[in-house]
């Protein structure tokens, strides 16, 4: 089956859109490590390079299917922050926008009968789940340690323990 043009406009626009979230999250990273906060600069490159195997999963869902994959200028993320707290609680914020974005995509794929769009955006769907539980976890429990220095550095250490991305899925339904 061919995929429609619509989907692969969507599917575009997704790639873009996480390559953009790629951006924010190695943004939020280096605003950590200017902060001293070593482990929460780690996870934030880890989310950077899962940002990115997310934008390849798409990349070869359209390649597979024979439609062009056009790259677009990238938004330039945010760079100041006032806290840590702050910081995923904009993290959580960014992956719902994210969820709704995929959720739209699933739309269209069902309107149009793509079985194959649904296959591949399954992935997704139980990932984002993941995502938003991961920042909203994190952005409480930095709600909850407020002022405490301590618990900052509790928190950052046990952070640094994230452990590295998986590798660059080598099709769009890969694992
Ligand atoms: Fe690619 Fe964090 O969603």
């Amino acid at each position: 089956m061919e995929i429609s043009q619509e989907l692969v406009d969507a599917i575009n626009d997704q790639i873009n859109f996480e390559l953009y979230s790629a951006f924010i999250y190695l943004s939020m990273g280096t605003w950590f490590e200017e902060h001293n906060l070593i482990g929460m600069a780690h996870w934030m490159e880890v989310q950077y390079q899962e940002e990115f195997a997310h934008a390849m999963r798409f990349y070869r869902h359209l390649t597979e299917r024979g439609a062009r994959v056009l790259m677009k200028q990238i938004e330039a993320p945010k760079t100041e922050w006032k806290s840590a707290h702050e910081i995923f609680a904009d993290a959580y914020h960014h992956e719902t926008l994210v969820t709704e974005r995929i959720y739209k995509i699933g739309d269209i794929a069902d309107k149009l009968g793509d079985r194959s769009t649904q296959s591949m955006l399954s992935w997704f769907y139980n990932e984002q789940t993941e995502e938003e539980a991961n920042t909203m976890g994190i952005r409480d429990k930095l709600k909850l340690i407020g002022d405490s220095i301590p618990a900052l550095l509790q928190l950052d250490s046990e952070l640094s323990a994230r452990p590295p991305a998986g590798p660059i899925p080598a099709d769009s339904t890969a694992p």
